[in-house]
């Protein structure tokens, strides 16, 4: 017999109150994304995280489970919060979905507005060309010919050159204007044809699908001028927020494929529709796309079943270059705009690190450099103009508040900076009242805490060290039952309404994350031989890379230990890369090469990776 539930508080719509009808034993995380409530599931609904965390309000509140203890902590239980995806429905509840962190504003970072200056001078060639053409209409009815026969005529392709969505508007066209039709052509194919001369209306989008946030760039493609950018979550994080939490929502159900490659396709149309919005540029004029992520995002934007990528020997299900039509995805620009996507390295290692080395110029570079784009999905590149590796280094959520008890992403008032000495200090983003903890101040705090000898080489919290620190930072270390806590905000202090502290286990989910990446860099360091004297330079990329102190960063061992001079912000270079792409088809021809010359490490199947993911678990020892 059907279940009742009853949800309040949908995230979407916070006054809702739905009842739903769920056959026993659905657990309430399921039985919500099948009734179309959006409850985040950032560990994809392993009890993992706290994302999905519901309160019950009616009906019996079944006993905490290991992971409700763990995640939630006892305050949270003993409120009747429990994990909605480990809660199964037996007898009828009536739940209220807990608010996430109000997280407003959040800090994405899109491409630098002077990202393509710094790049010096880039030949502009898109590719695409629009030139006012006249066409000869048919007169006689003797004439056996036609208006697509006419057009192709005049400009000397073949009828199969011209794209279906073109005929549509054909005949109008032709006939509205004397002056004429507008051709736009790319790589021999005829993208549109419009009445009059509108040759200088020629637009395209650079996008970077991330894992966790995707940025739109609008440019103009005659002079490269960036006319906008749209940025935000991407949606499919709802049902994970990780890579390999989204392929086995996906795996091998053609529904939940369905259902994320929905939601991408669906965000980067509401993008169109705001950059158009805010630049004032018709939809009908972007004639080419760019598009880069990892290659998870590239199959799921393709609606390709990713399950195989996540199972050894992680294999893609294609890598070379791909041009589609942009209404066979569909997005909403001139229906016959290509939709360009860069190709894929080997197992996780997409388009987005390809982007990142054709912007950072890695590929040509004397010196052997380093770039690291940490994200979720971390990506490293090492190398030259003489050979180039890369890896995947799954960082995870974490370094993006998730996994961890207060964090939460960068977003307006979390703990973004953060120094200890007597005590310990925060800083907020926009100086609002203090919510939790992101990833930049999660580094600060441990860097600060490592300086101060609260936490030890291995990661251990001191409580038993803690007289002898001073003593308002000693204050700070308890040992709660079992728990040992650093309090980093009490009640009222940066405005905080409730304390925000860091546990033991979130020092360890740190540990991790920053484990896969420094053990990434150096396992290719180690293939290739490089030891750190011999890097000229490292740069970090990506939404997170940019906000981290890289003095925080060298302190935990994120990064390898480089004179500070030598480690420099690069911003969104996957988002740069898409943008060379897209106004130069030699840049795009280039990356297709650079992805041919990326040798792919992997770091499982690698003898020595465990000896250096476990090192890099630890933090540095300073003498
Ligand atoms: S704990 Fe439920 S989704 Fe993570």
């Amino acid at each position: 017999m059907a279940v009742a539930l009853t949800i309040v508080g949908d995230p979407r719509e916070p006054a809702t109150r739905r009842t739903l009808s769920v056959p026993p034993g659905t657990s309430i995380l399921k039985a919500a994304h099948a009734g179309g409530v959006d409850i985040t599931a950032t560990c994809g609904g392993r009890g993992r995280c706290t994302a999905c965390r519901v309160k019950f309000l009616a009906g019996a509140v079944p006993p905490p489970t290991v992971m409700d203890e763990v995640q939630l902590g006892p305050d949270l239980v003993r409120e009747g919060y429990r994990l909605s995806c480990q809660c199964l429905l037996e007898e009828p509840v009536s739940v209220q979905v807990a608010p996430p962190l109000e997280e407003r504003a959040f800090q994405i970072l899109p491409d630098r507005p002077d990202g393509l200056a710094r790049l010096g001078r880039v030949a502009l060639d898109s590719g695409v060309a629009k030139q006012l053409v006249k066409v000869t209409l048919p007169r006689e009815e003797h004439h056996q010919t036609s208006d697509l026969e006419q057009l192709c005529q005049a400009l000397g392709v073949r009828p199969e050159d011209v794209g279906a969505g073109v005929l549509q508007a054909l005949p109008q066209a032709l006939r509205d204007d004397p002056a004429g039709v507008t051709v736009t052509t790319f790589g021999g194919r005829v993208l549109a044809v419009e009445r009059g001369d509108t040759s200088p209306m020629k637009f395209g989008l650079a996008v970077d699908v991330g894992t966790t946030s995707v940025v739109t760039t609008l440019l103009e493609l005659g002079s490269g001028e960036r006319l906008g950018a749209v940025s935000s979550l991407n949606p499919q994080c709802v049902y994970g927020g990780d890579l390999m939490s989204r392929i086995a929502f996906a795996q091998f159900d053609p529904g939940n494929l369905r259902k994320l490659h929905t939601r991408i396709v669906g965000l980067l149309n509401q993008h169109v529709a705001e950059v158009c919005r805010e630049s004032g540029v018709l939809a009908k004029w972007i004639y080419k796309v760019v598009v880069v992520g990892n290659t998870c995002m590239h199959h799921l934007l393709l609606g390709i079943d990713p399950s195989h990528v996540g199972l050894a020997p992680y294999a893609p299900v294609m890598r070379h270059p791909l041009v589609l039509p942009a209404r066979e995805l569909p997005l909403r620009v001139a229906p016959e705009a290509r939709v360009c996507l860069l190709p894929l390295v080997a197992g996780f290692v997409g388009a987005d690190a390809v982007a990142v080395t054709l912007a950072t110029r890695l590929w040509e570079s004397e010196a052997i450099r380093i770039a690291v784009d940490i994200g979720t999905n971390g990506e490293v590149i090492l190398g030259s103009r003489d050979r180039l590796w890369a890896c995947s280094a799954p960082a995870g959520p974490a370094l993006e508040g998730a996994q961890i008890r207060h964090g939460m992403r960068g977003a307006l008032g979390a703990i973004d900076r953060v120094t200890v000495d007597d005590d310990v200090r925060v800083h907020t983003i926009g100086e609002a009242e203090a919510l939790g903890i992101c990833g930049s101040g999660l580094i600060d705090l441990l860097a600060g805490l490592l300086d101060a000898g609260v936490i030890d080489w291995t990661g251990l919290i001191q409580v038993e060290g803690r007289a002898a620190l001073p003593p308002r930072l000693g204050a700070r270390v308890e040992l709660r039952g079992e728990e040992r806590v650093v309090v980093v905000c009490r009640p009222g202090e940066a405005g905080a309404r409730a304390e925000i502290v860091l546990t033991q286990d979130d020092v360890r989910q740190v540990q991790l994350a920053k484990g896969a990446i420094a053990s990434g860099v150096a396992m290719l360091q180690h293939v290739a031989g490089v030891p750190a004297a011999g890097v000229a330079e490292l740069l970090l990329a990506g939404g997170f890379g940019n906000y981290v102190s890289i003095a925080s960063a060298l302190r935990i061992g994120l990064i390898p230990p480089l004179p500070a001079g030598r480690i420099r912000y690069v911003g969104n270079a996957a988002s740069l890369g898409a943008q060379l792409c897209l106004l130069s088809e030699a840049e795009r021809a280039r990356a297709a090469e650079i992805a041919t010359r990326i040798e792919h490490v992997s770091l499982a199947a690698h003898p020595d990776f465990e000896r250096l993911f476990v090192d890099a678990m630890n933090f540095p020892r300073t003498t």
